[in-house]
């Protein structure tokens, strides 16, 4: 089945040979077959005519951790009263999440998939980190991996107040063991209070030789040895990187670790802002992602997040768009994701705006008027829930219905 989209007033493809486009269309099947002038575009089986509207790859939010229970509002108002965050919080989310049952844990991920995925989220990487014992991160990366390829096994968030002590050798051996066949990533909360760097070593080392790849969650609170790590262990992502030093920006910039900022979390902590400039300006790559969570980022909105890139973090809205799709494929180590050239997976949006410049000078106005995914036309209805992993796909019984013209 093709769908040829056409009358895109402006297509941001993130693709060096093609740019950005005016009065264009394009041919997709599962991946993107024909890209050009709308006026030469071929015929398809479908076609959906987007009126002069804005096109762009879908978001790719390389960092979540969505396998939770429960919320944390009142720490977040007495945040917002003066009270630092510490990270301390995480342990009354795994109070609530090993309480829950197994659907309880299912229904809140696709709650939260299709909030994003109505906010043009067209891949997700979700995290565990929220049980911390073996029976609850292995469930947790299972359920993660119902609505994701990208599953993150992140045992080592903190460490539990229960048993702290032998805590990396449960991480890195048991846990590891019952978690790695759901998980293609494995990470670690590097920062003072949770695992210091010779800890957070151990835990990626151990993941790598299960046959995962590193991320680390790097330079949130204090000026750490994260980024050092990751570039160490040539880490896909350092995510975070509030605190840098000059050598930091420098080690990043002559690495393939890409600088995932997470500005949701810098708003709900009253924290100060990464410099998303000072890392451009050096060379580093940098994505935006979520860190949609219940205690430092509870927003799923890639939107928001690619407003405040703007607004606060020294990013031209072109540059946050493509942080936020293209930067998010590069630190999830997928070339077939964020980019609309041929052969790319056909996972876009369609904006209710002329172009993508509207995402932060219009914020917070949902403008994602359709998705596409793997070439197919999503339901946006709250009531569905929303699977992102193509081997447990279902799609709606006529999910073209009313938008195809
Ligand atoms: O990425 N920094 C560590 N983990 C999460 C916070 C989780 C929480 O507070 O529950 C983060 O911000
Ligand atoms: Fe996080």
């Amino acid at each position: 089945m093709s769908l040829l989209i056409t009358n895109i007033g402006e297509l941001t493809t993130n693709d060096p040979e093609l740019g950005i486009l005016r009065d264009a269309a394009m041919v997709v099947g599962e991946r993107v077959e024909w890209v050009g002038p709308a006026a030469a575009a071929p015929a398809a089986d479908e076609r959906l005519d987007v009126r002069g509207a804005a096109v762009l790859p879908g978001f790719v939010d390389s960092h979540s951790h969505l396998v939770f229970a429960g919320d944390r509002a009142p720490e977040f108002a007495a945040r917002m009263a003066g009270q630092p965050y510490t990270g301390g919080g995480i342990r009354t989310t795994v109070a609530a999440t090993r309480e829950a049952t197994d659907d309880q844990l299912r229904a809140n991920v696709a709650r939260l998939v299709g909030e994003a995925l109505r906010q043009g989220t067209t891949t997700i990487e979700i995290k565990s980190g929220y049980g911390l014992s073996t029976l609850d991160e292995a469930r947790s990366v299972r359920i993660a991996a119902e609505f994701t390829d990208e599953v993150t096994f992140l045992g080592a968030h903190v460490k539990p107040a229960d048993s702290p002590d032998g805590y990396v050798d449960l991480v890195t051996g048991p846990m590891l063991d019952a978690c790695a066949k759901y998980a293609g990533w494995v990470d670690v909360f590097c920062e003072r209070g949770a695992f210091d760097v010779a800890e957070s070593r151990r835990v990626l080392k151990a993941g790598i030789a299960a046959g995962l790849k590193p991320r680390i969650h790097a330079n949130q609170l204090t000026m750490g040895g994260g980024v050092q790590l990751a570039v160490e262990l040539d880490c896909a992502s350092a995510d975070h990187c509030t605190h840098l030093s000059d050598a930091d920006v420098d080690a990043l910039a002559h690495s393939n670790t890409i600088a995932t900022l997470l500005p949701g979390a810098e708003f709900s902590t009253h924290a100060p802002y990464p410099d998303a400039r000072r890392l451009l300006a050096a060379g580093v790559t940098v994505a935006l992602a979520s860190d949609c969570n219940p205690g430092s980022s509870y927003t799923s909105s890639m939107p928001f997040c690619i407003a405040l890139a703007v607004r606060d973090m020294g990013m031209t809205p072109t540059e946050a768009v493509w942080a936020a799709t293209a930067g998010g494929a590069r630190a999830l180590r997928r070339p077939d994701l964020g980019h609309l050239g041929i052969g790319a997976s056909a996972d876009l949006i369609v904006l209710d705006a002329p172009s993508h410049l509207h995402l932060a000078y219009r914020p917070g106005v949902p403008l994602t008027s359709s998705v596409v995914r793997k070439g197919t036309l999503q339901s946006l209805c709250v009531e569905e829930g929303h699977l992102l992993n193509p081997r447990a796909s279902h799609q709606s019984e006529s999910p073209h219905k009313g938008v195809l013209s």
